[in-house]
């Protein structure tokens, strides 16, 4: 089967959608483009690089020597449905969102629920990390990342015992993120990790990008970043962090569970219902190349899957 090309690519229940509209049976907007979508390290000597204006000076390459994907092309071409299907009108349409203040509310199982705001995060140590992220329509970007691990949050909240699952929520403020007024997804966005994934070291939440802070159309002024799972893993601009017992519904497992799983590991021997995730697209590269079993990052992964089906656990 053919690669499909990313703009053509539509979540199951919306390209049905689509096709009712194409039918003359139903109506979704026309013409957008739909889908869902995943190091080197470098701790830099100045904590918080934000907002600086010199140019991004940090590793040109990530740890399998992949060069970085174009400033232009993380920041113009994005998924982020809250404000448009079209991953080239994001930029555009978010570049007014205003995120100060913020507020990221950790709670749930927890012994010391805390409310933490920007500049509390920035307070942590910030490193700069090139991860690839493969998003599951196929193509894939390598990015440096600005952030700090999830674990230390997690540390100053101490879950319970009881805790199994990590719950993300994204703001939900239709009069802010105009995507928020079609029901294409059940808002707000929604993700999970269980607990031991998101206490390892290479799921961060990050704050910035080549340097500077997140713009809003990359999730600012805080988002997910996990490496070694499909793109839409990493949820951006986060306002809630739950401990829970059980696995939460994420967003896109509501909208198709055929289509999307909630491990969502970069996995190139478990197609997509509807194309192969075998090889990836990297953008500003021309022709595809293989995907590599969790993104590449398995020798630091694959044991907190020992022993599962990972293609029942897709
Ligand atoms: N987070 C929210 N809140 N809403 C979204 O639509 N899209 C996801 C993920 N996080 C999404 C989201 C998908 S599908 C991908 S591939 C990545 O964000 C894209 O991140 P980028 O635009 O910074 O490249």
């Amino acid at each position: 089967m053919s690669q499909p090309d990313p703009s053509e690519i539509t979540p199951e229940h919306i390209y049905l959608n689509r096709r009712q509209f194409m039918l003359g049976l139903g109506a979704l907007t026309a013409g957008l483009a739909l889908g869902a979508c995943g190091g080197t390290t470098k701790t830099p000597a100045a904590a918080t690089p934000l907002n600086q204006v010199t140019p991004y000076s940090g590793p040109e390459t990530d740890d399998l020597q992949h060069e970085l994907t174009s400033y232009e092309s993380v920041t113009h071409y994005n998924n982020f449905y809250e404000f448009s299907l079209d991953k080239e009108r994001v930029a555009q349409l978010a570049q007014d969102f205003q995120t100060s203040p913020w507020q990221v509310v950790m709670g749930g199982l927890v012994r010391n629920p805390r409310s933490f705001g920007l500049d509390d995060l920035l307070a942590f140590d910030q490193e700069e990390r090139v991860y690839r992220m493969r998003c599951v329509e196929a193509w894939s970007m390598v990015i440096p990342w600005i952030g700090f691990p999830l674990w230390k949050l997690l540390e100053i909240v101490e879950p319970t015992a009881e805790a199994q699952y990590v719950r993300f929520e994204t703001l939900y403020a239709p009069n802010r993120m105009p995507g928020q007024e079609s029901a294409v997804l059940d808002w707000p966005y929604v993700e999970g990790l269980r607990l031991d994934e998101a206490r390892h070291d290479l799921t961060i939440l990050s704050t910035g990008l080549y340097g500077k802070s997140l713009l809003p159309q990359n999730g600012a002024p805080v988002r997910l970043v996990v490496p070694w799972k499909y793109g839409f893993k990493s949820i951006k601009s986060i306002v809630k962090i739950d401990l829970v017992e059980d696995m939460p519904l994420t967003s896109w497992m509501q909208a198709s569970p055929r289509e999307y799983g909630f491990y969502a590991n970069v996995n190139p021997n478990v197609p997509h219902p509807r194309w192969s995730q075998a090889t990836e697209r990297r953008i500003g590269v021309s022709g595809r190349r293989e995907t590599l079993l969790f993104n590449g990052y398995g020798d630091q992964v694959a044991h907190l899957y020992a022993g599962m089906d990972l293609e029942k656990n897709f």
